[in-house]
């Protein structure tokens, strides 16, 4: 589907809207409606589950949003946190250079300086999309950090979070106290991050308030052993920055064990990169076909790491492969950074005769895009039904319950709902419309279950009482299954997946 398309029925069916839509929206911001809001939530209990079960020291905070002004000057962000901007000389556009340059070079301009931009700018000959002068300026660095005036008097000045990750930084030697003084100790966040981007776009692909889940591994690069038995034979999809160098652009399938003995990624980087892309193709079920593992070159990578791997998503509405995510290896960078700007050793006593600034690997995720991804690969209309594929636990709504005819069949309906509800399982009972047309919204909506009390629900001389249908989404597939019985035919499907702890 088509960019347009899907925002437009995500729209219809109250997933989401531009904020502040009454007053004509503000770019790249956006609200979520009931489902949406619920799908959200279920998305980041998901990737809770996945990620922070994977050991008992691993935790999930929830911390401030504005970060004092030292804190982002520490950790590079005041310095380092820019997008190159090209504006237009005749109508004054902004735009960032890696948009504009998007169709020259679709590998983007990470690594390149100013002028290095300035002269591909030149050469391809691009526009102002807007007024399609060629009077383009020389790119200049723009940071994208909202700040904040602080205080009555306004004269601190605090910034909006970047990145959810600082707030872990922040957190780690509190932790360190809380928990049991032990590496690898895991400090998640999930939450708001603010980014004041040049050219919002694509709905929730690039917004200026969205929502990060990241999780931060703090461990000793000498001692974190992973089971890497378990994910040794997972073939992972995987282009390398040498074979992008030497000008292939698909991904080729590597073993995750190969990965590792090359020598040049960790086996604790490959654990975690498999993890993760267990993550989209078996909890949130995205097409393995459809996913990328994207090695960043030195010269692409932020600023702050030592190897990353942007995971990457083919969407239709996108126009292709798009970064979802990423695995991080972070070095000693953060803490070090935060040691000399809050002047408090952040190292960790591991032994008589060691002290460690712990090393980090971050697993990042935006919560917004893995959302629209699920809306891209899993809305499909055939025959005009349009049905949404979401693996049941992950649906906003669970099951849908309708009488047949509400006249008779309301009351046991609606008993049904709340005994549903009771049970911890998500039910919204829906009487209005044939019941095809209620069959049909729910597809749409991705609801996994429909559940239909009919005649023979409330015939209490027919061998069918107190039974209803049940109706699968994806096959269509009815059975008949008692009232009684039915939390428990539907647990099994609605469980979240927990991994398997180190
Ligand atoms: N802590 C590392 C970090 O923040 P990042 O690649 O800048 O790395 C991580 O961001 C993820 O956050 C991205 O992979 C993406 O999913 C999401 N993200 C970043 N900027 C975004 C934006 N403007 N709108 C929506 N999601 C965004």
């Amino acid at each position: 589907m088509k960019s347009d398309e899907l925002f437009a029925l995500l729209k219809r069916r109250g997933f989401l809207w531009p904020t502040a839509e009454v007053y004509g929206g503000a770019q790249g911001l956006y609200d979520y409606g009931p489902l949406g809001a619920s799908l959200k939530r279920r998305i980041e209990e998901v990737w809770s589950s996945w990620f922070v079960g994977l050991s008992e020291d691993f935790y999930l905070i929830d911390a401030a949003e504005l970060l004092p002004e030292a804190v982002v000057r520490a950790s590079g962000h005041l310095e380092n946190f820019t997008d190159a901007e090209v504006a237009c000389g005749k109508c004054h556009s902004a735009f960032r250079a890696e948009t504009l340059l998007e169709a020259a070079r679709p590998q983007g301009v990470d690594g390149l300086s100013s002028s290095e931009i300035a002269n591909l700018v030149r050469s391809t000959g691009v526009r102002c999309p807007t007024c399609g002068s060629q009077e383009l300026t020389v790119p200049q660095p723009f940071n994208l950090m909202f700040g904040v005036d602080f205080g009555v008097m306004g004269r601190e000045r605090v910034y909006l979070r970047p990145e959810t990750a600082q707030s872990s930084y922040l957190a780690f030697s509190r932790m360190w106290d809380v928990g049991r003084r032990a590496l690898p100790l895991g400090i998640a966040v999930i939450g708001k991050a603010f980014r004041n981007e040049i050219a919002p776009r694509q709905v929730l692909f690039r917004m200026r308030s969205f929502t990060q889940a990241e999780l931060q591994i703090f461990f000793d690069p000498e001692s974190f052993a992973v089971p890497m038995h378990r994910v040794m034979d997972e073939t992972l999809p995987v282009l390398s920055a040498e074979r992008r160098a030497a000008g292939e652009r698909d991904a080729e399938s590597v073993r995750a064990a190969d990965l590792a003995t090359a020598g040049v990624v960790p086996e604790f980087f490959v654990f975690h990169l498999a993890h993760t892309y267990r993550f989209l193709r078996d909890v949130l079920g995205y097409p393995a076909d459809r996913i990328r593992l994207y090695e960043k070159s030195s010269q692409e990578r932020a600023f702050y790491n030592r190897i990353q791997y942007d995971v990457e998503v083919q969407q239709e509405s996108l126009g292709g492969f798009r970064e979802l995510g990423a695995v991080h290896y972070r070095g000693d960078y953060d803490l070090t950074r935060h040691s000399a700007g809050s002047g408090k050793d952040l190292s960790v006593v591991l032994g008589p005769d060691r002290r460690l600034l712990p090393h980090v690997l971050e697993i990042t995720f935006g919560v917004d895009r893995l959302l629209w991804a699920l809306a891209d690969l899993g809305l499909t209309t055939k025959n005009e039904r349009t049905v949404w594929s979401l693996r049941p636990y992950l649906a906003p709504v669970a099951v849908g319950v309708f009488p047949l005819l509400v006249r008779e069949h309301a009351r046991v309906a609606q008993e049904v709902t709340q005994r549903l509800r009771a049970a911890g399982i998500t039910a919204r009972y829906d009487g209005s419309g044939s019941i095809g047309r209620r069959y049909a919204r729910g597809d749409e909506a991705g609801v996994p279950f429909a559940v239909t009390v009919d005649g023979e629900t409330v015939d209490a001389s027919n061998p069918q009482h107190d039974t209803v249908t049940l109706r699968e989404r994806d096959t269509r597939a009815q059975e008949r299954v008692a009232i009684a019985a039915l939390v428990e035919r539907l647990r099994p499907s609605l469980a979240v997946p927990w991994p398997v702890p180190y």
